[in-house]
């Protein structure tokens, strides 16, 4: 590793089928007020918002609920939930739900007690707090975004068609704990458990395809991409599966909680092609990412293909005998592709709506960051897109 970089993540975790009753061990730590936030209703329908409610009341909170949260959280949104949040003098904001839940739960506590208009500060200009920030514990529903163990939130502003994402560099905006039970995830439809899955494998993507030297966060991606493309496998014939689904939702926290980025240039090109997308077409996070990344990978490859044939090798197991760096590169895609196909991930933006004419528009609002094998610009950006079709 030639980088130099810190290292802290204060979230405390509790994984496994009785998690839940940790919530009992945190809820002392703060104050009465808790605010209960969560999305369109699966947690009544499956039973989560009744036991989280007991142990609250249990413990003698006083609580208020901003319900509603939806998938791809907006700007208007936000503005209702920091209002709430500020009437009910919130000492602890509950999330309880997927990424969407937990992002947004992060956007009210930087903004409760802030003057300034949220959008502007965070989204647009990329501030960090200059206020004081209410804590946030998480109850994950969903899983693939690492929302659980990171410090970012998206959010969609509708009129502007903008994505954004602020991953906010104070740790204190990670989740103070998050309670992790594999089973909660069992009730989730098959389109948001590969969309989840193909989630957590683009996360990893991100940072490893980037820089050239040698790298423990490589060795320890390769890891993680394994187990996940094992258990992906098993949970997609058989989702009912505690020992896959388990295994899905621990690989996703480790994900993306930025230990696989230390020492790394990470990429984020395919998440900004995709949050341009899902801009456009609120189309669902992860198959925004599945829809663009292969034209992606195949347009970059090129330039970054000593890192492609690893992958190809120790992530695919091709046999590289006989063949040529970029023939054991693309049969590593190509394995890729297949896995994809299996699970059932969109492979196309035309799925989402989008058309030609569109394109333009989309590439508008994609922001370009450098990190990736090859620095993009808007042509670059057309040209992905105009492939992802
Ligand atoms: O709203 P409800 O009714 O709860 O339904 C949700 C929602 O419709 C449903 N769901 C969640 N848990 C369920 C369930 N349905 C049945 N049973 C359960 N146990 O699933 C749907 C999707 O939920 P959502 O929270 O939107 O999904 P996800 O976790 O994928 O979050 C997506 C958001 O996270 C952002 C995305 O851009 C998107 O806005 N991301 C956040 C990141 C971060 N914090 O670092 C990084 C990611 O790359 C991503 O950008
Ligand atoms: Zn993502």
């Amino acid at each position: 590793m030639l980088g130099n970089f810190s290292y802290c993540n204060p979230t405390k975790l509790y994984f496994g089928d009785e998690s839940l009753n940790y919530l009992n061990t945190e809820l002392p730590k703060y104050g009465k007020n808790v605010v209960l936030v969560y999305g369109g209703g699966s947690i009544k329908k499956n039973g989560i918002y009744d036991d989280v409610v007991k142990i609250l009341k249990d413990n003698n909170k006083n609580i208020a609920e901003i319900s509603g949260v939806m998938p791809n959280p907006t700007l208007n949104k936000l503005y209702e939930g920091i209002k709430i949040a500020r009437n009910h003098n919130a000492d602890l904001l509950l999330a309880v739900g997927g990424g969407s839940v937990c992002d947004y739960s992060k956007a009210v506590s930087v903004s409760v007690n802030c003057q300034e208009d949220p959008w502007e500060k965070y989204y647009l200009k990329f501030e960090e707090p200059t206020c004081e920030t209410i804590p946030v514990g998480c109850v994950l529903t969903m899983v693939g975004t690492g929302s659980e163990m990171n410090a970012g939130s998206v959010i969609t502003n509708s009129e502007t068609k903008q994505k954004i994402g602020h991953v906010f560099a104070d740790e204190k905006i990670m989740p103070r704990f998050s309670i992790l039970n594999p089973k909660y995830t069992m009730t989730l439809p098959h389109y948001q458990m590969v969309s989840g899955i193909y989630d957590i494998f683009n996360h990893i993507c991100e940072q490893y395809f980037s820089g050239d030297d040698d790298n423990t966060s490589d060795y320890i991606s390769e890891g993680l991409m394994r187990s996940l493309i094992h258990s992906s496998k098993i949970a997609n014939k058989d989702p009912e599966n505690y020992e896959a689904r388990s295994n899905i939702m621990w690989t996703a926290t480790w994900a993306l909680n930025t230990l696989v980025a230390k020492g790394k240039p990470p990429d984020w090109m395919v998440h900004m092609l995709g949050q341009a997308v899902g801009g456009y077409t609120n189309a669902t996070h992860g198959m925004t990412l599945a829809a663009v990344s292969l034209p992606y990978y195949r347009y970059i490859m090129p330039f970054g293909l000593e890192k492609f044939k690893r992958f190809a090798i120790n992530v695919w197991n091709v046999n590289p005998q006989g063949k040529s760096d970029g023939q054991i590169a693309e049969e590593g895609l190509k394995a890729m592709e297949s896995w994809m196909k299996e699970l059932g991930v969109v492979m196309n933006i035309s799925e989402f709506g989008v058309t030609k004419e569109m394109i333009e528009n989309i590439a508008d609002v994609t922001i370009i960051l450098k990190g990736g094998y090859k620095e993009f610009d808007r042509n670059d950006v057309i040209k992905v897109l105009e492939e992802s079709l």
